[in-house]
């Protein structure tokens, strides 16, 4: 029997019914009475769930599909993390750590449909030699940055609906990597529905909507409406290290950067970013740019391309701080947007969305775009900060993302950037590593666990480091 506090089926369709209508979305209970209960529970589950305002308001914002203006668009000058007084702010840095302000933070909600596979992205095995996983490799070094400051360093994983059930069977058959299930936690993001060119939410099948993961700026809901934010205050925890799941040789937890966002004159501790220089002109990173003395990152998909192109008087780049995606963020600052309910925008996607068609039920497998996918973006907290630090860090040290299968960002681009990296980190410590004579490439591959060193500093420490690399060896350490 339906109580007052539980309405029956029906009462929930009629009023789900009133609601559709008036954004125009009836079309979603046109299956109705080809569902059984079960069905029909979960379909008004998600039909209660649409932010159906949001998404007529943000559907109806044509300024979202245009590519930005350029005008009065500057480019920013980074901090140059090689240039400061390092010493200083590793100090500074460490003692944030050491005091257990700091927690680490994946966004692993991602879809990796570039990448050619439906399991989790975390999950591939991402290094030269012993293929670990990216997310072994993250654990490594969340596990050396934990027992090098002794501190507890809780990771906070987002995943979303899509793929957080295969993530935490990876983590525990994997014994979450020596890491402690309690220190490490999978966080659902949200998902927003796919659209037709009319606006119309699409329907994946009769009785389930096109839905896509929120976006990574879906964190911001996810991390507070779990209590997340008011967590972390309540530990301590004021410091939030961002980074993506696709890029092994981020270092999620940088002494370094951490002091720099606490004590550098241009941070006010709210948001702080790594850049590179841009490797080109058609790289597809986001740039950090500013207006009217405010920082923001342009998607590259955003950018006009004679905007990409513009070089300096030197003939370097003018728009070339490339967003690599890591952040800190201060916990404060994303409390205080929650409570300010800065809602990020949403930004819209062509893509190809398999559905049904709404009238007739008929499958569709689309081989051009058929939908705008809806998704906010982490980034776009960084004009609400007082001052957002912006520091340029070395590519090959930091930045050698997993995205596609093959080209650009691939496993091949990856590994050659992990054994560069390694490469140099030994001969910075007196090994000689074979390379070709004209171009400079390491000729051995070598894979450089986090356990080992989290730096060349680190590594010079290490007792067992070979004279030599000769060339097609395969070393690991
Ligand atoms: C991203 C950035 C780009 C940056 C580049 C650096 C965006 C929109 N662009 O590009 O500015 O220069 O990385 O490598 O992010 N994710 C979620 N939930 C979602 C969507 C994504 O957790 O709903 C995660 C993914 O798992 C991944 C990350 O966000 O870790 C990036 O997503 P992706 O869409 O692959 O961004 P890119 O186009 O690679």
């Amino acid at each position: 029997m339906a109580t007052a506090q539980q309405p029956s089926l029906d009462e929930r369709r009629s009023a789900a019914a009133e609601r559709l209508r008036a954004y125009g979305q009836q079309h979603l209970l046109h299956f109705w009475d080809r569902l059984n209960d079960a069905a029909r529970s979960g379909l008004l589950d998600e039909i209660d769930a649409l932010p159906l305002e949001m998404l007529q308001r943000a559907f109806a914002d044509r300024s979202a599909d245009a590519k930005q203006d350029a005008h009065g668009i500057l480019p920013v000058t980074p901090v140059v993390m090689d240039q400061v007084d390092s010493e200083r702010f590793v100090r500074e840095g460490s003692a944030v750590i050491a005091a257990n302000r700091v927690a680490a933070f994946t966004v692993a909600g991602g879809q990796g449909t570039r990448l050619g596979s439906d399991s989790p992205k975390g999950t591939f095995p991402a290094t030269p030699i012993l293929r670990k996983s990216l997310f072994e490799v993250f654990a490594e070094s969340i596990g050396a940055a934990r027992a090098r400051w002794s501190a507890r360093i809780p990771w906070l994983i987002m995943t979303s609906p899509l793929n957080h059930a295969e993530t935490g069977r990876f983590f525990a058959a994997h014994d979450w990597f020596g890491l402690g299930a309690g220190s490490v936690h999978l966080i659902m993001q949200g998902t927003l529905p796919s659209l037709d060119w009319h606006g119309r939410v699409l329907l994946a099948s009769e009785g389930a909507i096109a839905l896509n993961p929120d976006g990574h700026g879906g964190a911001l809901r996810a991390l507070d409406q779990g209590g997340w934010l008011d967590r972390l205050a309540r530990e301590g925890i004021d410091t939030l290290s961002y980074f993506q799941v696709d890029n092994p040789l981020c270092k999620p937890i940088d002494a370094l950067f951490i002091g720099l966002h606490h004590a550098h004159p241009e941070s006010s501790a709210e948001v702080s970013s790594k850049v590179v220089a841009k490797a080109s002109a058609a790289e597809k990173v986001g740039v950090f740019c500013q207006r009217g003395g405010s920082r923001f990152v342009m998607e590259y998909s955003d950018m006009p391309r004679e905007m990409t192109e513009l070089c300096d008087a030197d003939g370097a780049l003018l728009h070339r701080a490339g967003s690599i995606a890591v952040h800190v963020f201060g916990v404060p600052f994303l409390q205080r947007l929650v409570r300010e309910g800065h809602g990020l925008p949403l930004h819209r996607a062509r893509k190809k969305v398999p559905c049904i068609d709404p009238e007739t039920g008929v499958h569709t497998v689309p081989t051009e775009p058929n939908a705008i996918k809806m998704e906010s973006f982490i980034f776009d907290t960084v004009p609400a900060a007082q001052r957002a630090l912006v520091a340029q860090t070395t590519r090959v040290e930091e930045f050698a993302p997993i995205k596609n299968a093959v080209g650009d960002d691939s496993p091949a681009t990856s590994n050659a950037l992990q054994t560069e990296r390694a490469a140099r980190w030994l001969e910075a410590c007196g090994v000689q590593v074979a390379r070709d004579a004209a171009t400079g490439r390491c000729l051995a591959e070598i894979e450089l666990s986090p356990r080992t060193a989290l730096d060349a500093a680190a590594l010079a420490k290490c007792t067992s480091l070979p004279a030599q690399v000769g060339a097609g060896e395969r070393l690991t350490l």
